[in-house]
């Protein structure tokens, strides 16, 4: 039986990961991988609704309230969809994941970055990623990219941005067998060309 993969994406909204994740399915299914995706926040079922409370909700959130919510979707994400999938062979592709946290609720928000990585740790029980990839953009262009509709988080304001960013690449830098960080400002097919090598090595 092929072994199990966990891959996730990372990178500021806007950056193209949703376009690259899709792509790189495509590439992995017509070599014969099994491949799951799922997504942070808003795994399948319980966390779409977890999801559309952190996007929409229009009340006050708190910071922590907010990271637990987050946290929550984590766990059955990781219960419900990612263990099961890695466990039977299969590819998980997930659409952001613990660093979303330490970047934004962490680096972003201002919260306790070894905390986070603490909740972290307890949300995903030890499980980690075998890679990470972060798409890295310059805010003015993601922000542009997301255009007027902004969501809750889109709505945070550059400073918050460009925090978001600084702490992804630190990130990056503190674990860098996880992590690899890919220029988003490129088309998408020599984006994708960098995707192919970096898992290729991981397959
Ligand atoms: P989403 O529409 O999925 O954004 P994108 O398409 O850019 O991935 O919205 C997810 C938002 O939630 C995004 O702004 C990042 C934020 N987020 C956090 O702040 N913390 C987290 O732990 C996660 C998973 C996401």
């Amino acid at each position: 039986m092929k072994k199990g993969l966990f891959i996730t994406f990372e990178g500021a909204d806007g950056c193209g990961k949703t376009t690259q994740i899709n792509l790189l399915k495509n590439y992995l299914e017509n070599q014969g991988y099994q491949v799951v995706l799922t997504r942070e926040p808003g795994a399948k079922g319980l966390g779409e609704k977890v999801r559309e409370i952190l996007l929409n909700y229009e009340g006050a959130v708190s910071d922590r309230c907010e990271s637990f919510l987050f946290l929550a979707d984590r766990a059955q994400n990781i219960d419900i969809i990612v263990n099961p999938a890695v466990n039977e062979g299969k590819i998980v592709l997930c659409d952001r994941h613990i660093d979303s946290t330490v970047a934004y609720q962490g680096y972003g928000r201002g919260l306790d970055i070894d905390r986070i990585k603490m909740l972290n740790n307890i949300a995903t029980n030890g499980r980690k990623p075998d890679l990470t990839i972060v798409f890295d953009i310059d805010v003015e262009t993601s922000m542009q990219r997301v255009g007027k509709n902004k969501d809750r988080m889109e709505s945070a304001g550059i400073e918050f941005h460009n925090r978001v960013r600084e702490g992804y690449l630190k990130i990056a830098k503190e674990e860098p067998e996880r992590i690899k960080v890919v220029n988003s400002i490129q088309t998408v097919n020599d984006v994708f060309e960098e995707v192919k090598k970096i898992v290729n090595k991981y397959l």
